[in-house]
């Protein structure tokens, strides 16, 4: 009896043994999902606040369905502002948590920047990476791409997507701008210009590239197809990163909504079926649809592990005219009635208040609004604490963690805001406007340029103009200053920059960007070519 008894045991223990062995070889081969959750950020370029249909639903339009149904199923959130209302200050602000006068990064970088985000910045992918994450990214990195400043240097195990701007250099076959660019200057020895050069500031003698890794593999690139190779290489990293049960982050920097827009959509129409008054709508879709394709590829693989989170760099090109999107009611009247734009470059609402959705099926409460007082700069420190990952404390940050504002409906965001300024008005990076609650000041207001070119001058308010966006979004009337109100509101915002000046200017971990320029660190493929094409024109 003993002996069958034991004998039982032992061949329950080896059943046992076959059963967890079998299931360990399943998991080998159909990992199953890691328990850190996957983040896709997808960034859109000069994108408008008002460009997203469920933002102004009284318009009626039907540009984007994908990311409607993505606000529908997840969080529309409403007052969320990119970091800066330029390129590069908004990205590095992004994937540091921290403003520009901490991070070095306050200007655009330019085609033959020698260096990029500061190496002492410690990035967003670089920190989840180290916590066993793959990371990836595909678009517009714009934080230096020569030698060290990659973003293969900076903390991705992949990338696909131009160094800078998609108008920061020539193509074969021009997209629509403003003014209309030639086509690459196809003849004569290769001569380098970094200076924008006739044609009304359009780059002629430097091909764009499309670098994948840390190597050219196109240049110039084919802006047509460009949607394309996002969308497939999109869908392979996710599938990919199911295969392998690693947790992922997917940054994707859009070349939409940038000019030049170069849409292919509707399918059936050849790119001069677009007409232009259509162009900006057809790109708009064309952007949509990619977005679709990142969410859908995304709910097959890893559906409820997943957060994706839409949102902008900074607002409308507002000089494109017709090649850019709306601000909505964010006017900035207060500027433009003075003449000026009051988009991208300015601290007026349209320069930084950016469409944003976060779409994470079972966590985020679906078809939900917030209006949360947020920033790109959030998403540093929100992205590490879903992971479990507490940053270097070396260093001061400025993003909030926004987590129980995404899963829990709370409803508090940052109790001050700064916006700094990106070149409408006085120096790069200064903290020039400021948000507490429905509350907005200026300390200096300047303008961007217009469409048709009109511009304002930079002014100085002591005491600083604040206006109440609840009352009038479009920042026509400030308060007047005698009112109780105005005061109240006045001594809190002055006390509070105060403190955040003498923080930075006291903040031993302040990084310098090196903004200098040569011919040689422009990104060339064959310098002994016509604007450093890969191959001859065949
Ligand atoms: C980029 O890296 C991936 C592996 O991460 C590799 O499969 C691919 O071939 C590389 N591409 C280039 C152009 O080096
Ligand atoms: C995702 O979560 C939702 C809500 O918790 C659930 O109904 C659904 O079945 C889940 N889907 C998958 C693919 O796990
Ligand atoms: C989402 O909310 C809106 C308004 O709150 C409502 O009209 C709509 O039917 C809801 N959609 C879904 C799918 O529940």
């Amino acid at each position: 009896m003993a002996e069958g008894f034991s004998l039982v045991i032992l061949s329950g223990m080896l059943m046992c043994g076959l059963l967890l062995h079998m299931i360990s070889q399943h998991e080998a081969s159909v990992k199953k999902p890691s328990e850190k959750p996957n983040f896709i950020v997808i960034l859109a370029d000069d994108i408008g606040w008002g460009d997203l249909d469920s933002n102004q639903p009284e318009e009626k339009a039907n540009r984007t369905p994908y990311l409607n149904l993505m606000a529908e199923q997840g969080l529309r959130l409403t007052d969320f502002h990119s970091p800066a209302s330029t390129c590069s200050p908004s990205r590095a602000a992004i994937l540091t948590g921290r403003y520009g006068l901490r991070n070095g990064v306050t200007h655009n970088f330019a085609v033959g920047s020698v260096a990029g985000l500061p190496l002492s910045e410690v990035t967003l992918p670089q920190l989840l990476r180290k916590a066993g994450y793959y990371t990836a990214m595909i678009g517009k990195w714009h934080l230096g791409h020569n030698g060290r400043y990659g973003p293969l240097k900076r903390g991705f195990d992949y990338y696909l997507g131009i160094p800078y701007s998609n108008d920061m250099g020539c193509t074969d076959i021009p997209g629509y701008n403003l003014p209309q660019c030639p086509p690459c200057d196809s003849s004569g020895p290769q001569v380098i210009r970094l200076k924008r050069s006739g044609h009304g500031g359009c780059y002629s003698k430097v091909g764009l590239p499309l670098i994948e890794n840390s190597s050219i593999v196109e240049q110039p690139l084919d802006l047509w197809t460009l949607t394309d190779q996002y969308k497939s290489t999109a869908t392979r990293i996710i599938q990919n990163a199911r295969e392998r049960g690693q947790p992922y982050l997917l940054y994707i920097a859009l070349a939409h909504m940038h000019v030049p827009l170069s849409p292919r959509f509707p399918p059936d129409s050849s790119a001069t079926g677009v007409r232009p008054d259509e162009v900006y709508a057809a790109s708009l879709r064309e952007m949509d649809d990619l977005v679709g394709a990142v969410k859908s590829a995304s709910d097959d693989a890893d559906k409820n592990n997943t957060l994706v989170w839409f949102t902008g760099d900074n607002g409308p090109w507002e000089q494109k005219c017709q090649f850019a999107g709306s601000v909505g009611p964010f006017m900035g009247k207060w500027q433009t009635s003075r003449g000026g734009g009051s988009a991208k470059r300015t601290t007026w609402e349209g320069g930084h208040r950016v469409p944003t959705v976060a779409y994470w099926p079972g966590r985020i409460p679906a078809n939900t609004t917030s209006s949360a007082l947020l920033s790109g700069m959030d998403i540093f420190p929100t992205l590490l604490s879903l992971a479990g990952v507490t940053p270097p404390s070396d260093r001061r940050y400025d993003g909030i963690d926004a987590t129980n504002i995404l899963l829990n409906g709370e409803q508090n965001g940052h109790e001050f805001l700064f916006h700094p300024n990106s070149g409408a008005a006085g120096k790069f990076g200064d903290l020039q406007t400021v948000r507490t609650g429905k509350h907005k000041a200026f300390y200096i207001t300047g303008a961007a340029e217009a469409c048709g070119g009109a511009t304002g001058q930079q002014q100085l308010h002591d005491p600083p103009l604040i206006f109440d966006l609840q009352r009038d979004e479009a920042e026509e009337t400030p308060l007047e200053v005698e009112t109780p109100e105005y005061q109240a509101v006045a001594e809190r915002i002055a006390r509070r920059r105060e403190e955040l000046l003498w923080d930075i200017a006291s903040d031993e971990s302040v990084s310098t960007a090196d903004y200098s320029t040569k011919e040689s660190a422009a990104p060339c493929c064959d310098p002994t070519l016509p604007v450093c094409r890969c191959h001859t024109l065949g």
